[in-house]
């Protein structure tokens, strides 16, 4: 199962230069997709500043509820992806990142709206410490994978029969399972190892009731990675 450990303060450290260098691409007018999760909620709290100090100003839209509560108490300027004609820039977290910057996401279940955005960019630019960093990705981390309710045991029978082991996302201070933000259900399905994510991918969307997984493949055309040894952030294409 996939469960998000509290960053330890070295982790976070890293996560807070990469989320510094990832709000010092935003320029004024742009359009920015403001991913979710810890290493995102950096870079927000840094456009915050930049705003308030600064200047700064430009369009947020973010990726989940909780973003959009995290950017709203930064003071940024919201709008959703209706109301916006263009992404210019989408920094957001990962759970793994992998040969090619395929990536894992979905550890915060956010993924159906963060794949969304990050394919509407024109930019997308991951934000991540380097223990994010695999060979090889799934070895560690479950695929989330965001199923209608109706649905639940027809995937998840099928993706027993694809070779992986589905559990039921379920939910902290609160019985039950997760529920996403739009109302669905969370499959972690683990799989051995994903040598070829592209493919797997391809499977997990023609399943029926999937409404998205956390495979993003061919969508991140860069990667901000903080090290945990001496503080300082690398740029990887
Ligand atoms: C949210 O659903 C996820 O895709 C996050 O972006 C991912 O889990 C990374 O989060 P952290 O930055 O907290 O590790």
């Amino acid at each position: 199962m996939n469960l998000k450990q509290s960053a330890d303060p070295v982790q976070m450290e890293a996560r807070r230069r990469v989320g510094v260098a990832a709000a010092a691409l935003v320029e004024n007018g742009m359009v920015v997709g403001l991913g979710t999760g810890s290493t995102a909620a950096c870079a927000i709290a840094e456009l915050g500043r930049r705003v308030r100090e600064d200047g700064l100003r430009f369009i947020g839209v973010p990726t989940s509820w909780s973003a959009a509560e995290l950017a709203r108490q930064a003071g940024l300027d919201l709008r959703t992806l209706n109301d916006v004609d263009r992404v210019d820039i989408a920094l957001d977290g990962a759970d793994e990142v992998g040969p090619g910057l395929a990536l894992i996401k979905g550890g915060g279940a956010a993924h159906t709206q963060e794949k969304i955005v990050a394919t509407a960019a024109r930019r997308f630019v991951v934000l991540a410490d380097d223990g994010k960093l695999v060979d090889v990705l799934g070895v560690k981390w479950a695929v989330p994978v965001e199923v209608l309710g109706f649905a639940l045991k027809a995937v998840e029978r099928t993706l027993v029969a694809m070779g992986s082991v589905p559990v039921l996302r379920k939910g902290g201070g609160k019985d039950g399972p997760v529920v996403t933000d739009h109302g669905n259900l969370v499959l972690d399905a683990k799989f051995e190892s994903i040598p070829d994510p592209a493919a797997l991918a391809r499977v997990l969307d023609a399943i029926p009731g999937v409404l998205e997984h956390g495979l993003f493949v061919d969508l991140a055309d860069e990667a901000l990675i903080g090290s945990r040894v001496d503080g300082s952030v690398r740029r990887i294409s």
